[in-house]
């Protein structure tokens, strides 16, 4: 299979190309990724020379680009992990979520749609069902309630998809999952922000009182996930995953402090995120009976495999924290 991958420079698109490149030798995979601050390839140092791959600096709201790639490489499949990813950022500036999540969605789908590519997969995410309260659980049918630009982008790329396959019976497949954590995660989020302020013994910012709520899910999981779609899913379907893992932020920080051995006093309550979603929730019984698939690594599994993956990779995480990240961070938290 030759498949286009956007976006896998990024956390969850490193994680997913080396799972493939592993699991299927015979495989091709075209990464094309605009490399962004979110965007390293330090992740995919490991795969860099394998013949069954090859990575190319561009950018998924490029017309011409994308054509040629599909037609030169003769591409089968694209799976779209390309996107402006963090909630914080499109609250301060929502422009560039509308142009890479719901133009570059597009662009992409015209092009596949040109070349008749056999199949579309969209990695969305369970944002766009925008927040439960104290009971019950997204299912493929909850309605689309997105809070953020960041989900609203993604609800529109979400729409599209499946304005493509109402209309042009376009071979397109949606996944909506719930938050990832493990290796190469940017700093921005909770998990890794929290792991390196930890370190580095600087106060753990928690939004609010703390007692908003994500379901957890190994990143490997959800690359597992992925690929049940690739190849059992069914077009013009939704597919939630979750991870079993619901947690309220705090008790995420405070599982993170144990197990760095730092202590509590750490935590620093700090001004609410707008717009704060309260709780997600993943009903994902459609993945389990129709792909066969469930998520394999506890909360407390992968947890601690995260922890002493950022332990070992001290370079990583000194390449990380450019000028341009020192910056976001002073900019994001100095007045909350
Ligand atoms: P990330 O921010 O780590 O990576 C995004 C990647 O996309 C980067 O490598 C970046 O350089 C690239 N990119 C951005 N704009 C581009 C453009 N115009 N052209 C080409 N490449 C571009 O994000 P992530 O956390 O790995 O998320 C990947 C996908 O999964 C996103 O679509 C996100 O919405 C979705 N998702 C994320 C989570 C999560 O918990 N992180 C959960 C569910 C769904
Ligand atoms: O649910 C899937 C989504 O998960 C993905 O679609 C997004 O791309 C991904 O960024 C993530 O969104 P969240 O906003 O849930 O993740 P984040 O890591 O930013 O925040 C997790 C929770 O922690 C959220 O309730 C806000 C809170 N938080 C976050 C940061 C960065 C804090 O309390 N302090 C912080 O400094």
């Amino acid at each position: 299979m030759r498949i286009l991958v956007t976006g896998g420079a990024g956390f969850i698109g490193a994680n997913f190309v080396k799972y493939m490149l592993n699991k299927y030798p015979d495989y091709k995979i075209i990464n094309l990724d605009i490399l962004t601050y979110a965007g390293n390839l330090d992740n995919l140092i490991e795969v860099e020379n394998n013949p069954n791959y090859k990575f190319i600096r561009g950018d998924i709201t490029n017309k011409s680009l994308i054509n040629n790639i599909l037609e030169d490489k003769n591409i089968e499949v694209i799976i779209n992990f390309a996107a402006e990813s963090h909630v914080d950022r499109s609250i301060e500036d929502a422009e560039v979520f509308i142009t890479t999540n719901v133009l570059g969605t597009q662009v992409l789908l015209s092009a596949a749609k040109m070349h008749n590519i056999q199949r579309f997969v969209q990695i969305s995410t369970d944002e766009v069902y925008g927040s439960l309260g104290t009971e019950g659980y997204f299912t493929e049918t909850t309605p689309l309630a997105p809070s953020s630009p960041y989900s609203a982008s993604k609800t529109g790329a979400d729409l599209l998809i499946m304005a493509f396959y109402h209309t042009h019976n376009f071979p397109g497949i949606i996944t909506r999952c719930s938050n990832n954590y493990g290796h190469y995660q940017f700093p921005e989020k909770l998990i890794p922000l929290m792991i390196l302020n930890a370190l580095e013994d600087k106060p753990l910012p928690v939004y609010g009182d703390g007692l908003n709520i994500r379901d957890w899910i190994y990143v490997e999981d959800h690359c597992r996930g992925i690929d049940a779609v690739l190849h059992k899913g069914k077009e013009g379907e939704v597919y939630n995953f979750g991870g079993n893992s619901e947690k309220t932020n705090i008790d995420t920080v405070k599982i993170i402090l144990r197990l760095l051995d730092k202590p509590e006093s750490l935590i620093s309550f700090v001004k609410d995120r707008p717009g704060h979603d309260r709780r997600y929730a993943i009903d994902f019984s459609k993945a389990e009976k129709e792909l066969e698939w469930k998520p394999k690594y506890s909360f407390e599994e992968g947890i601690k495999m995260t922890i002493d993956w950022y332990l070992d990779n001290s370079k990583w995480i000194s390449r990380v924290k450019t000028k341009e990240y020192l910056d976001y961070y002073e900019k994001m938290y100095k007045d909350r």
